[in-house]
């Protein structure tokens, strides 16, 4: 069993750190945080996405969806939300409180689809129908796609015709569970500080 760290500035350090790490490391647990929203009709909506970048300076998360998406008209909505991640390998997990906002446009947007669209996953962006929509009839077919390529080129599209959103989640609060057979522990942080928490 790992060392258990000691001071809430060094747990705040290390799992900024972890954070960092998740974003470079496949395997690691915290790359698939669970994204936690409110829906308009005041229902709550929960699903997984994969963490790209973390901003240490800015205590910024962000993540890519479909713009056509759920979880972006419940953040138009409502940008409010929380990522929840567990880490059985640190024995900890983290509820971030977050704001959000979707940018469809701009350099935020048009950087991140520059790199995207050389990629497989760019796929995920150029569906003609938004993510949810009923299909009829039979089985969808599954086979790979084609490549979207002209003449052996990845095809270029502008920004504006594909649904990619950048999520930027601002974290305003963070709240750490370390689970440890000598005793669990808890902290909140929060406006630059931390309190231990009874877990
Ligand atoms: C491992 C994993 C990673 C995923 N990553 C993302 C992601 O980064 N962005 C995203 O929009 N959806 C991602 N999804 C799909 C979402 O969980 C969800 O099914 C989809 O985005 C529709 O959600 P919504 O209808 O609530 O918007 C992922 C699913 C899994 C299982």
């Amino acid at each position: 069993m790992r060392d258990r760290l000691n001071g809430l500035a060094a747990i705040e350090e290390a799992l900024w750190r972890e954070l960092q790490r998740a974003t470079v490391d496949r395997h690691h647990a915290w790359r698939t945080p669970v994204l936690a929203t409110a829906g308009a009709d005041g229902q709550p909506d929960a699903r997984t996405v994969v963490l790209r970048e973390v901003d240490l300076d800015e205590r910024r998360l962000v993540f890519y969806t479909d713009a056509r998406s759920a979880k972006r008209s419940q953040l138009a909505e409502r940008p409010q939300a929380v990522l929840v991640m567990w880490s059985p390998a640190l024995g900890w997990q983290l509820r971030c409180s977050v704001r959000c906002a979707v940018h469809t446009s701009g350099l935020a947007a048009s950087s991140r689809w520059e790199r995207v669209r050389q990629s497989p996953s760019a796929q995920d962006y150029l569906s003609p129908l938004p993510p949810g929509t009923p299909l009829e009839g039979a089985a969808p077919d599954t086979a790979a796609p084609e490549e979207d390529t002209v003449a052996g080129e990845p095809r270029q599209r502008p920004v504006e015709h594909v649904a990619f959103a950048v999520v930027e989640a601002g974290v305003t609060a963070v709240d750490w569970l370390e689970l440890h057979r000598a005793g669990h522990r808890r902290a909140r942080f929060e406006g630059g500080s931390g309190r231990w928490l009874q877990p």
